[in-house]
C-alpha cells in the first residue's frame, strides 16, 4: 500500500520529508534509521540538521544504515558515500558515529563485507524508515534492472546509465567507481517503513512506471508497491506524467 505526498516543489519535498523522520524521532528515540545518499535527500539533511539545532528533534539515541558505497573509494575520499553523510548530516547533528553505518568500500574480502553488513542489519530488530531515491532507470540503492530481485547486501556493476548521471559529481566520468556494494531489494523490503523521494520532471516517467505500472526487477523501485508501509514524496514536477 503506498501513501503518497505531493509537494509543490523540492523545498516543500525535503521539509515533508524531514517531518516524516523528525515524528518517527519523537515517537522512538532509539531509532534506526536507513539513510540513501544522491541529491533527493539533500534538502531533507538540511532541514533535518536545522531542526536539531533548534533542539525540535535529538539523534543522540539513533542508529542509522546506509544503503550503499562504491567499492574501491575509502571513507575519507570527498566521493564517498560516509564522506557524503559526514558531510550533509552526521557532523552537523548529536550523532554517535559509532552507531552509523556504510559498507566498506575498501574490504578487501567484498563478498565477506556484504555479508558483515546484512548481519549488522538484522542485528537491529529491523529499520524503522528506509529512505530511498530513484535513479532514472528505476534503481534503488544500486540494485540496478535485472532479471531477478536480488535479496541481501551485494556488489553491483554499475550500468553506463548510473556512471553518466553520477559522472557529475566526479572530475570526469572515468573517475566514477564501476561497481558498489548495496543493500537487496530483500534487506531494502525488510524495514518497516520506505519513503521514497523524488523530485524534478526527469523522474516524471520512471516515477509513474514504478508506482503505477508492473512490477518487475526491470524497474527495481516497482516492488514498492508490495510493501506495507510505503510512502512516495514526490513533487509536482515527478508526479507530472501520473493522474493524481
Ligand atoms: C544513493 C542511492 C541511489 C540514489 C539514486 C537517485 O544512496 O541509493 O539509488 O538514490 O541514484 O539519485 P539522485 O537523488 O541523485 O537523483
Amino acid at each position: 500500500m503506498i501513501t503518497i505526498y505531493k509537494t509543490k516543489n523540492y523545498e516543500e519535498l525535503s521539509r515533508k520529508t524531514a517531518d516524516i523522520i523528525s515524528a518517527q524521532l519523537i515517537l522512538k528515540p532509539h531509532s534506526v534509521l536507513g539513510l540513501a545518499t544522491g541529491s533527493s535527500p539533500i534538502g531533507t539533511y538540511k532541514e533535518l540538521v536545522r531542526r536539531c539545532s533548534e533542539g525540535t528533534i535529538d539523534f543522540s539515541k539513533v542508529s542509522t544504515v546506509n544503503l550503499d558505497e562504491y567499492r574501491g573509494i575509502s571513507g575519507d575520499n570527498d566521493q564517498s558515500y560516509r564522506y557524503f553523510m559526514n558531510t550533509n548530516l552526521f557532523d552537523h547533528v548529536n550523532i554517535d558515529k559509532t552507531k552509523t553505518n556504510v559498507p566498506d568500500g575498501m574490504a578487501t574480502d567484498s563478498d565477506a563485507e556484504c555479508e558483515r553488513y546484512d548481519s549488522v542489519v538484522s542485528s537491529m530488530n529491523g529499520v524503522d524508515i528506509q529512505l530511498l531515491g530513484i535513479g532514472h532507470d528505476g534503481h534503488i540503492g544500486f540494485n540496478e534492472p535485472c532479471e531477478t530481485f536480488p535479496k541481501g547486501t551485494h556488489v553491483v556493476k554499475l550500468t553506463e546509465t548510473t556512471i553518466k548521471a553520477n559522472s557529475r559529481l566526479f572530475a570526469s566520468v572515468d573517475d566514477v567507481p564501476r561497481e558498489a556494494l548495496t543493500m537487496g531489494i530483500g534487506t531494502i523490503m525488510a524495514a518497516k517503513c520506505l519513503v521514497l523521494i523524488a523530485s524534478g520532471k526527469d523522474k516524471a516517467e520512471i516515477v509513474k512506471k514504478a508506482f503505477f505500472g508492473e512490477v518487475t526487477p526491470l524497474i527495481p523501485a516497482s516492488i514498492l508497491q508490495f510493501h506495507k508501509n510505503a510512502i512516495l514524496v514526490a513533487d509536482e514536477d515527478a508526479l507530472s506524467e501520473c493522474n493524481i
